[in-house]
C-alpha cells in the first residue's frame, strides 16, 4: 500500500479538530509532513507538537516533497490552492465549500483533468454510516415522494470543541484578513452576477455556502437514491439579518417540495441537523449530530404504518467516523483508482443551485 505524503493547508478548527489527527492516525495510508498557515502561534504549536515542516504559504509547502494537499483554508483561497497543487501534480482534497462560485469550479476541473489528479471535496456527511443506509433503504420503496424537509439550527463550535487543546492564532496579518474578506465579496459577486451587499455576501457565503451546502450535497445524493431529483427553485430568502438561509424546490418528478433552513444559535448551545422524507406510508428521518462530535451516532429512524399503528426503527449501523472514511476513500482514489465519491462537479451542481436560488431571495 503506498503511503502518501500529505501537506496540509490552513491549520484553524477542522485541521486541529479533525484532518491532522486522522491523518496521523491513519499511518499506513498516510504521512502528514508539513502545514502551513499564515499564523505564527499556530505554525509553530503544531509543529512542535507534531514535528511538521511549517510554511508561511501554502503555495511554498506545496514545492516540499509532497503527493498530496489538504485545503482547510478559509473558503476563498481553496480554488486558487486547489489549481497550484494541480498543476504541481499534487492530489487535492478541499473543505467544502469547493469555491463560491461556477466559474472558479470551471478552472478548477480543467486543471484537475490536464493534471491527471485526484480532486475530492470534503462533503464528509456522504461517508456516514447511517445516510448509506438510507440510501439503501430508499432503493426498496415504492410509492411518490411527498416532501424533504431539512432543518438545522447551529450553535457554532464553541460547545463542542471546547474541551479539545486547540491553538487559536490572533496573530494573523491584519492584510491578510481583510484579502481574504475582498476575495469573498468578488467571488461572491461572480456567482451572482451582481454587487451584493456586505450582508447579502454574508448570506450567501455563510448560510448557504458554508453550511445548507451539505444538506444540499447530502439531499441530492438521497433524492438520487429515491429516484428522485430537485426541480424548480420555489422559494429563497436570508432571514435573521442574513445570519440564517431558507430555500424551497419542488420536487421532479413529483409534485412535491424539498425545503431547508438554517439558522444559527450562538448563544444557544444546541446543535440539530434534521433531514425528514416523507412517503404515503413512510418516513425516514436522519438526525445529524455537531460534526466536531466524532463517533457520536447520526440517528437513522425509519417510520412505517402498520394499519393504525406505527412501526419505528432505530437503524445503527455502524460507528464509522464520516471524516475518518473520507480520508480512507481520497486515499483509494488515489492509489487504486477508486471512483472519486464527492467530484468538483457535485461542487459545480450545488454552488450553481446556491446561485440560483441567492437570486430568487434578491429578487424578492
Ligand atoms: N467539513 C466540515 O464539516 C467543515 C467544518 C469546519 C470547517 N470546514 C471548512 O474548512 C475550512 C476551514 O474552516 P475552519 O473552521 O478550520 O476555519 P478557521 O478559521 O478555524 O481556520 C482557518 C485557518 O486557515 C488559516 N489561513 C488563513 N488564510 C490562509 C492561507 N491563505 N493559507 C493557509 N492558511 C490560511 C488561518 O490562520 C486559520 O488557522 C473552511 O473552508 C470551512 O468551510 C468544513
Amino acid at each position: 500500500m503506498t503511503r502518501l505524503k500529505v501537506g496540509i493547508a490552513g491549520c484553524g478548527l477542522v485541521t486541529q479538530v479533525e484532518h491532522l489527527p486522522n491523518l496521523i492516525n491513519l499511518p499506513k495510508l498516510f504521512e502528514v509532513v508539513a502545514i502551513a498557515d499564515p499564523s505564527a502561534t499556530v505554525r509553530e504549536a503544531l509543529s512542535a507538537r507534531h514535528g511538521l515542516r511549517a510554511f508561511v504559504s501554502a503555495t511554498e509547502m506545496m514545492a516540499a516533497g509532497l503527493d498530496a494537499i489538504v485545503i482547510a483554508t478559509p473558503d476563498s483561497y481553496h480554488a486558487d490552492l486547489a489549481v497550484a497543487a494541480l498543476e504541481r501534480g499534487l492530489h487535492v482534497f478541499s473543505e467544502k465549500p469547493l469555491a463560491y462560485n461556477t466559474a472558479d469550479i470551471a478552472r478548477i476541473i480543467a486543471a484537475r483533468d490536464k493534471a491527471g489528479r485526484v480532486m475530492q471535496v470534503g462533503y464528509m456527511k456522504r461517508f456516514d454510516p447511517a445516510y448509506l443506509m438510507l440510501c439503501d433503504l430508499l432503493h426498496t420503496v415504492d410509492g411518490p415522494l411527498r416532501a424533504v424537509t431539512v432543518d438545522v439550527l447551529d450553535s457554532g463550535s464553541d460547545p463542542f470543541v471546547a474541551h479539545h487543546d486547540m491553538v487559536v492564532g490572533t496573530d494573523v496579518p491584519k492584510a491578510l484578513i481583510e484579502e481574504g474578506a475582498a476575495r469573498r465579496a468578488a467571488q461572491v459577486k461572480v456567482a451572482l452576477g451582481t454587487d451584493a451587499d456586505p450582508l447579502v455576501t454574508r448570506g450567501f457565503s455563510g448560510p448557504y455556502s458554508s453550511s445548507l451546502v451539505h444538506d444540499l450535497n447530502v439531499v441530492q445524493g438521497l433524492l438520487d437514491a429515491a429516484g428522485a431529483k430537485m426541480g424548480k427553485p420555489v422559494g429563497a430568502a436570508f432571514i435573521a439579518g442574513n445570519s440564517g438561509g431558507y430555500l424551497s424546490a419542488k420536487l421532479d418528478p413529483t409534485d412535491g417540495l424539498v425545503t431547508m433552513t438554517w439558522m444559527a444559535t450562538p448563544r444557544l448551545a444546541y446543535y440539530c441537523e434534521r433531514i425528514s422524507m416523507v412517503f404515503d406510508d413512510r418516513n425516514f428521518e436522519l438526525r445529524f449530530p455537531s460534526p466536531y462530535l466524532n463517533h457520536h451516532l447520526t440517528e437513522l429512524i425509519e417510520r412505517r404504518a402498520n394499519g393504525l399503528a406505527l412501526e419505528e426503527i432505530r437503524h445503527r449501523p455502524s460507528y464509522a467516523e464520516p471524516f475518518v472514511e473520507e480520508l480512507k476513500a481520497w486515499h483509494a482514489a488515489i492509489v487504486d483508482g477508486a471512483p472519486v465519491v464527492n467530484t468538483a462537479e457535485q461542487a459545480a451542481t450545488d454552488m450553481g443551485l446556491f446561485a440560483t436560488f441567492a437570486k430568487l431571495a434578491l429578487a424578492k
